[in-house]
């Protein structure tokens, strides 16, 4: 098999065009990975082009007699897709993350015209059509043309390599499951380092067992070891395709108290969840870009990883797999569950398991994302829906659980919670909702309340706009420093919990979300510990890593962007994973401290000073200085509700916009009013209003949310002035 990246020269137009017809003058001359949202899907206004875009190549072909099929493939194309060749429709692929193939061999000429027409239009049959993130269009992966013969390894069964390997640790030896599903041929011999096997083929599959003595396992971060395979296909003792893969050798297990197990030692899983997309690059990334990824979080010393919300691309599967990494994988089935699209739930499932099946870092199956968002927890639709989901992989994968990350108004004793092997939750304590105290609160619990279940922490976070500071950070703020405070108790409830089988930070990285404005900036959700460009770690990446990295000793003063303060003393915080710390002003030894990774000093500020923390040989200094007034460019402006509140006299006693629904329901004249609210809101465009249009049971699901929360996440959709109207409505009642 001979595959030849199919990357360059392509025609792109931005329009659905007559596939007969090529005016070329029309085209731009491109090189994929190739995206048509990087910028518009990055700026705010939840207006980016969600149309067709045509893709057009001209090549020239000449049949290879030792390999004389054909084969094109795509390794994700955003969201939809139609192939013809010459004129003749090829086929179509319906889902943005996934790898696919199409047989071209009957269809060739010498000279050719490819044609790929992408679409990102809305589809009531497509995942995904409602979340938090830009659903960018365009072919934004790899292509390959695939040479072959006629028999080899199976190109077409839901973009799989034709070949998975099951490995089972039993004591001292490692006993090897191989099955292949190939085209034709009698034969395949397998080498693993220097064990060869073979395995005949019927019926154009075959499966063999043979066992590993004394196994190097794939053991995470410590040692991820890959065994190499190689496999040969024959016929009639010809050599007919040949396929090289990696497998690892391990063996893991969930439990309800001590969480995750990894060859039978306690492996907490703690680490973070990562979209896929840059800065004004969309998702159209290259592989040097994803080693950047993922040097950065081995960097924060995160051992797990949940590659959210969607299939990535194999590269960082690969990725993963070479540095330890456990990955919680999923499919794009999010927020508002479509009746109409079950069909693509299973196919996108069985394309993330048939095509990944093979790495060792995988452990677990995500069935769906806070799927019950506006309600319908109970529909036979959503529960039959998650019900197939569950059996499909348990047919296609007998080795890993199934999981979801549940909503956080997600009744823990909801049907829904039964489905999958094992329950996780995104909870956001102390930023959407409440204070962090409700962590502990709501997973001890649960963990109580279900005994025998493993319960997890898929997501939490909060916003942060590394040009934000406060001295006095306030939830809903923005500030690096609020994101830090926020981080540092939510660790402390985490660190103190064996039980939670993962815990997984939102988010890694900032990423696109056209419909938020919010955190003066747009487009964008700024949960990251590093900012969408890679180029700043924010300070809480800093706390994260003194936690999880031991090797790569460092002292970090916190807010060093947070230079002009007007307070007279101000704290000098400093996070490393070192044991102690030496605080100098203008080179003056201030403190010398003990304390577990967070060391605060406390520091008269008059004029400029140059602040040090130093820790044998390692050093890190910046530069503040004392201003009469507050420096205003380190407050939000008013982009959104969440903002502006915290800006806002409110007379306690009074309602208003920083009250929960719940509160506001519960009195006569307050409920009128929000009735009123969200009402608007389902009208709107944010984040929010698909689920609000399809499903008036949305108040009643978000009550635990402020009403300013919701509406921020309104998207704009609700003005500044009105929402001032809104708060003084409220403010004239009384509690
Ligand atoms: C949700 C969701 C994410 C989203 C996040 C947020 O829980 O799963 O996709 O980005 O919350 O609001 O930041």
């Amino acid at each position: 098999m001979r595959k030849i990246l199919f990357n360059d020269n392509w025609y792109f137009l931005k329009e659905d065009v007559n596939v007969n017809c090529f005016i070329k003058d029309k085209y731009e001359l491109i090189n994929l990975p190739h995206t048509y949202n990087n910028i518009d899907g990055q700026d705010g206004g939840d207006d980016y082009y969600r149309g067709y875009a045509t893709y057009v190549k001209e090549f020239e072909y000449k049949v290879n007699d030792d390999n004389p099929k054909c084969f094109i493939e795509f390794r994700g194309v955003g969201q939809s897709c139609d192939v013809y060749l010459n004129g003749t429709y090829i086929g179509n692929h319906q889902g943005g993350y996934s790898t696919f193939r199409f047989e071209l061999t009957d269809y060739l000429k010498e000279d050719n015209l490819l044609v790929v027409k992408s679409n990102n239009l809305k589809n009531e049959t497509v995942y995904p059509q409602m979340a938090d993130f830009t659903f960018y269009g365009g072919i934004y992966r790899d292509v390959y043309l695939i040479e072959c013969a006629s028999e080899h390894f199976d190109l077409l069964d839901h973009g799989s390599n034709g070949l998975i390997v099951t490995p089972k640790v039993l004591d001292d030896k490692a006993e090897i499951e191989v099955e292949a599903w190939v085209s034709g041929g009698d034969k395949i011999e397998l080498n693993i380092e220097d064990i060869k096997v073979e395995m005949n083929i019927e019926n154009r599959y075959g499966k063999v067992m043979f066992n590993i003595d004394n196994p190097r396992l794939w053991d995470g971060l410590n040692d991820p070891y890959l065994y190499n395979l190689s496999a040969t296909l024959l016929k009639n003792n010809e050599i007919k395709d040949k396929l090289d893969l990696r497998f690892g050798i391990r063996e893991f297990s969930f439990d309800p108290n001590k969480g995750f197990f990894l060859n039978g030692k306690a492996y907490p899983l703690r680490g973070v969840s990562k979209h896929q997309d840059r800065l004004n690059v969309g998702n159209a990334v290259s592989k040097e870009n994803l080693k950047e990824d993922m040097q950065l979080i081995k960097e924060v010393g995160a051992n797990t990883i949940r590659l959210a919300h969607y299939q990535h691309d194999q590269y960082f599967y690969d990725l993963c797999d070479e540095e330890g990494m456990v990955v919680w994988a999923e499919i794009p089935y999010i927020s508002r569950h479509m009746p109409n699209g079950k069909e693509n739930t299973l196919s996108q499932m069985e394309e993330l398991i048939k095509q990944n099946y093979n790495h060792p870092s995988i452990v677990c199956w995500g069935l769906s994302n806070e799927i019950t968002i506006g309600g319908g927890a109970e529909s036979d639709s959503l529960l039959n829906n998650h019900r197939e989901l569950n059996d499909l992989v348990h047919k296609l994968d007998k080795t890993r659980p199934t999981t979801m990350a549940h909503v956080m108004n997600q009744d823990p004793h909801g049907t829904i919670i039964g489905i999958p092997d094992i329950a996780s939750y995104n909870h956001y304590y102390g930023w959407y909702v409440g204070d962090t105290s409700g962590y502990a609160r709501f997973f001890d619990k649960f963990h109580q309340e279900h005994p025998n279940y493993c319960i997890g922490l898929s997501e939490y976070g909060a916003d942060a706009n590394p040009k934000l500071h406060s001295n006095k950070p306030k939830k809903g703020d923005y500030t690096e420093e609020y994101q830090c405070k926020y981080h540092e108790e939510v660790l402390e409830f985490i660190n103190e919990r064996e039980y939670l089988w993962a815990t997984h930070v939102w988010n890694m990285f900032d990423f696109a979300a056209d419909a938020r404005r919010e955190g003066d900036n747009l487009g964008k959700n700024q949960k990251g510990l590093v900012t969408m460009d890679r180029k700043l770690k924010k300070d809480s990446f800093y706390l994260y890593k003194a936690y999880w990295n031991k090797e790569d000793k460092f002292v970090h003063i916190c807010s060093r962007r947070y230079i002009n303060r007007h307070e007279e003393e101000t704290e000098i915080k400093v996070y490393s994973n070192l044991d102690e710390v030496s605080l100098y002003v203008d080179n003056q030894l201030i403190e010398t401290k003990k304390a577990d990774k967070i060391f605060r000093f406390v520091v008269p500020i008059k004029g400029e000073h140059n602040i040090k923390a130093v820790s044998g040989e390692y050093l890190d200094e910046i530069v503040i200085k004392h201003v009469p007034e507050k420096d205003e460019s380190y407050v939000l402006k008013e982009t959104g509700a969440m903002n502006w509140f915290n800006q806002e006299e409110i007379k306690e006693d009074y309602y208003s916009i920083a009250d929960t629904i719940e509160s506001l329901l519960s009195n006569e004249e307050t409920a009128v009013i929000v009735k009123e609210i969200m009402e608007q809101v389902s009208k709107s465009n944010g984040t929010l209003s698909d689920s609000a249009n399809n499903n008036p049971n949305i108040i009643e699901s978000l009550k635990q949310m402020e009403l300013a929360t919701i509406l921020t996440l309104s998207g704009g959709g609700i003005k500044n002035e009105d929402i001032k109207k809104i708060n003084k409505r409220l403010q004239n009642i009384k509690k």
